[in-house]
């Protein structure tokens, strides 16, 4: 059995069951993420967007020139092409992801787009350290890009460590410039997870449609539905896939026991306010110096230094 199997396994033999929100995205899943983000109701990445074009040249001119920008995450979105286009001189461009796969193809066409910048890939889990390569043109200054309120994705405590590793990657003089979806409403939180097409749904049912092929799980996945609730007490959404049904789950030679209306927890997404990622920024290290929202206040972009 591989280890991803096993690691499977102990999640779902946890008392709250749980499933890693990787396994949300096999191809079929990479897509209709895609397609969850030109949603109506899902307004994270179209206010991140409106936001950055908005403020674009104070952003370059607070950057300064000939940094390193080094994006968490495979780097292919419209966001990372306003940077790419705007910040002055930039030394070298440093997308860092888990999948070897997506890196190389976003870097691929980041290169045809760019003729000019020196595009080095790194494939490493960022949550964990990892080393900067080497460019040709020496950085002034790192620039720690973190953008589509990834950093919600991780409960506090992990979300804590990740600053402290981009404080630690962002070195003297270094900046971060994160992503961070706000609190609001519950109702416009909630809808943004529960589209009226139905595709946030399908999003979530397919991972277990993934776990069946790809790792010989047998879920019946047409007995368990999307569900994905606000959690005013944590400010957090929960997304989860609950079974209508008792069922019981092989795998190999094991059994899995699922009761009728239990739920798997497939992700969390955390809200923050303001003054509650400013705290976490500081207990990391870092100075919150600008902060740009949308009219509506429904997402920032931060850039913060060093203290
Ligand atoms: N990181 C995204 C978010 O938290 C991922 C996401 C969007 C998502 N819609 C989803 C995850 C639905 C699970 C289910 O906003």
């Amino acid at each position: 059995m591989s280890e991803e199997t096993t690691e499977i396994i102990a999640g779902l033999r946890q008392p709250q069951k749980m499933i890693s929100p990787k396994y949300f995205y096999d191809e079929r899943g990479s897509q209709l993420f895609d397609a969850i983000t030109h949603l109506p109701e899902y307004y994270p990445t179209e206010t991140e967007f409106g936001i950055m074009r908005h403020n674009i040249d104070a952003l370059a001119d607070l950057v300064g020139r000939q940094a390193s920008l080094i994006e968490y995450g495979s780097g292919s979105s419209r966001k990372t092409r306003i940077l790419l286009e705007h910040l002055h001189e930039l030394a070298v461009y440093v997308p860092v992801d888990i999948s070897e796969e997506h890196l190389i193809s976003s870097a691929t066409a980041i290169r045809s787009e760019f003729p000019g910048l020196e595009v080095l890939p790194v494939v490493a889990d960022f949550t964990k350290r990892f080393a900067l390569p080497d460019p040709a043109v020496p950085p002034l200054r790192n620039i720690v890009y973190f953008p589509g309120s990834t950093i919600g994705n991780f409960t506090h405590d992990v979300a804590q460590e990740l600053l402290d590793v981009m404080y630690q990657e962002a070195g003297e003089n270094g900046a971060m410039l994160i992503g961070v979806d706000l609190q609001k409403d519950p109702a416009i939180i909630e809808r943004a997870y529960n589209d009226s097409a139905g595709v946030t749904a399908e999003f979530n049912l397919n991972m277990l449609t993934h776990l069946n092929r790809e790792f010989g799980f047998d879920f019946d996945v047409d007995a368990y539905s999307h569900s994905a609730r606000y959690d005013r007490d944590e400010g957090r959404m929960v997304i989860e896939l609950i079974s209508a049904r008792d069922q019981v789950v092989t795998i190999g030679d094991e059994t899995i026991d699922v009761g009728a209306g239990e739920a798997v927890l497939t992700e969390y997404s955390h809200k923050y306010t303001l003054e509650g990622f400013a705290a976490m920024a500081e207990q990391a290290g870092f100075e919150v110096r600008q902060v740009w929202t949308d009219a509506e206040r429904y997402f920032s972009i931060q850039y913060c230094t060093r203290l």
